[in-house]
């Protein structure tokens, strides 16, 4: 499948990227900073330039999945927690829609919920409400949503849960493993699952849901 990674730039954009470049499907970079093709280019990866807060109907365009690994992160106002990781990400739904690319598969968040009232409640909102959109789509969706995200080696070993209240940690490796494994997963298609790090093999959990 041809895969476009929206955010690929990003911590687990990348190494999904890597993921998919040394596997079975053929990756597509979205990025928004034309500085960040060097990196791409020596992975031998494609990349196309588009911005979730614009159209984005050229990148996705011929891709037969998606992958949404961006996020507006913690350093920038509530404006755009909105803009991109609420309005973005039901953008590059519509896209996908118009597009016809049928499978689409959302790095969400843990505890997402549209009433919530954490410390980071504007984040949690506009996660649940992109999640509820893709949801109440015809898309293949499938909706990951890790913990407190880490930079430690990847185990392959996780805990899925499709509760998705909780407190964890998730290694970017796992999850970036999880977001390309349900390219090939298709009992995944429909499901929204949290990951966490854990005892299980990743095979396994997947098979299980
Ligand atoms: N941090 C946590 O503990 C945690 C926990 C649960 C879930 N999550 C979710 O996991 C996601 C990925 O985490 P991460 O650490 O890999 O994030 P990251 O390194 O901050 O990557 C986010 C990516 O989104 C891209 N992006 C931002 N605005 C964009 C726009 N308008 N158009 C296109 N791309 C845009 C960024 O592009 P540039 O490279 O150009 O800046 C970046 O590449 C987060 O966004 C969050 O929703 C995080």
């Amino acid at each position: 499948m041809k895969v476009l990674v929206i955010g690929a730039n990003g911590n687990t954009g990348t190494r999904v990227i890597k993921r998919l470049a040394n596997g079975n499907h053929d990756p597509v970079a979205m990025i928004r900073n034309p500085e960040h093709r060097a990196k791409f280019d020596s992975l031998g990866v494609p990349t196309i330039l588009a911005d979730l807060e614009y159209p984005i109907d050229h990148a996705v365009q011929g891709c037969d999945a998606m992958i949404f690994a961006a996020g507006s992160g913690g350093k920038t106002g509530k404006d755009k927690t909105v803009l991109i990781d609420h309005i973005g990400a039901i953008r590059s739904m519509v896209a996908a829609q118009v597009n016809d690319v049928r499978r689409y598969i959302m790095l969400s968040s843990i505890n997402n919920d549209i009433n919530s009232k954490s410390p980071i409640a504007h984040y949690h909102r506009a996660k649940a409400h992109a999640d509820n959109h893709l949801i109440e789509s015809d898309l293949d969706y499938t909706i990951v949503c890790p913990g407190g995200l880490t930079d430690e080696p990847g185990t392959d070993l996780v805990s899925i849960s499709e509760e998705l209240q909780g407190r964890g940690l998730t290694s970017r490796e796992n999850l970036a493993s999880a977001l390309v494994a349900c390219l090939d997963s298709d009992n995944t298609i429909g499901k929204s699952f949290s990951l966490l790090d854990g005892n299980t093999t990743l095979t396994e959990a997947l098979n299980a849901l």
